[in-house]
């Protein structure tokens, strides 16, 4: 009798075969008037994850763990495998006509589409690689982005077309570098996740229409910061921490998860429920993430899966960015659970 494994038959496509190109390809057509521009930009940023993807599962072996020896606009040491990700993301998608101007964690004003190229209707904004740190120790990272519609004219785009409110994205999306290369998307209407299959270099559709439920049971913040948070907070991580009685009389508790990568803390709490935090404290007086390209594309995501973002008081969708890298406090995650910590905040 041949040994069967234990795991189940080897992967195979999906049933449907859904492919992200063939899922964007069907909702375009789905747009009245759609021009497939946004479907080119789409399979673009796709490439883009797949040979960042490769670079990341060899970082160790490709010479390109460590520093670059520079810093970048947010004072921070950029890590190689950061200036590689920028560069692939940029590389892939300049030349495709579909955008005006980028913009990225990494370069300190917008980015320009070169003159040899056409230009389009749309605007990225990125962050190449999200959760640098935890590149070396070969823990999960992402790379996170926002697409938005051009607000001016001309051949090219300018700053007012990366300064839009949240709430007017086209559509944002995060790849997860983790056990598996998970890229999730919305255009608004659902959230949709799609598993690579390296062994055929295509993104297979495997979480369809997510929805994060109201209320979870893990909280994601770093409690390194608590002696620089207001009281209000720490009594919020308090009651987090304390046991709570279940109708049948026997307790439950919450689960403390933080992996110092925001794409990885959201992806749980998108999938698990819960609440991610990034609070603002005495150290960093408007937190420490980016709205344009981190709570922002998170925040769309993250209410079309029907939870909520906030920066505490306001929804993130609603914040008017003023500049390129401004910073915002982020509590984003189950509708039920950012509401608990809006109101221990409300309390000062
Ligand atoms: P990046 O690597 O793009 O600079 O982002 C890092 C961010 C985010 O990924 C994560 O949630 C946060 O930094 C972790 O910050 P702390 O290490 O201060 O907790
Ligand atoms: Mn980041
Ligand atoms: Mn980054």
């Amino acid at each position: 009798m041949m040994y069967q494994h234990s795991w189940g038959p080897p992967p195979t496509m999906s049933s449907q075969g859904m492919t992200l190109d063939r899922h964007i390809l069907e909702r375009q057509r789905a747009i009245p008037g759609a021009t497939g521009d946004f479907t080119g930009l789409f399979q673009q940023i796709a490439l883009a994850a797949k040979i960042i993807n490769s670079r990341v599962r060899q970082a160790g072996l490709a010479g390109i763990l460590g520093l670059t020896g520079e810093k970048n606009v947010q004072g921070e040491e950029v890590q190689k495998l950061d200036a590689f990700a920028q560069n692939v993301i940029e590389r892939s998608v300049e030349a495709g006509g579909h955008l005006c101007v980028m913009a990225s964690e990494e370069a300190d004003d917008v980015i320009p589409i070169p003159e040899k190229y056409p230009t389009g209707k749309y605007v990225l904004l990125f962050d190449p690689l999200d959760g640098s740190s935890n590149i070396d120790v070969d823990i999960s990272i992402g790379t996170i982005f926002s697409i938005h519609r051009r607000v001016t004219v001309g051949r090219n785009g300018a700053l007012a077309d990366c300064l839009q409110r949240g709430s007017s994205q086209v559509a944002a999306g995060y790849v997860i570098y983790g056990s598996s290369t998970v890229l999730v998307y919305s255009t608004g209407d659902g959230v949709h996740g799609f598993t690579l299959d390296p062994s055929v270099g295509e993104f297979f559709l495997s979480h369809e229409n997510i929805k994060i439920p109201a209320r979870g049971k893990t909280f994601s913040v770093n409690e390194g910061n608590s002696q620089l948070w207001t009281p209000g907070l720490r009594r919020w991580a308090e009651a987090m921490k304390t046991p709570k009685p279940n109708a049948d009389g026997s307790m439950s508790v919450n689960s403390a998860r933080y992996v110092g990568s925001l794409v990885a803390d959201f992806h749980r709490t998108l999938l698990k429920g819960g609440v991610f935090a990034y609070p603002a404290d005495a150290k960093s007086p408007s937190g420490k993430l980016r709205l344009l390209y981190e709570a922002a594309p998170m925040a769309f995501i993250c209410e079309a899966a029907g939870g909520s973002a906030s920066d505490g008081t306001r929804r993130i969708l609603d914040i008017q960015p003023a500049k390129l890298h401004e910073r915002t406090p982020l509590y984003v995650g189950s509708r039920d659970d950012v509401a608990v910590v809006e109101r221990y905040l409300r309390e000062g």
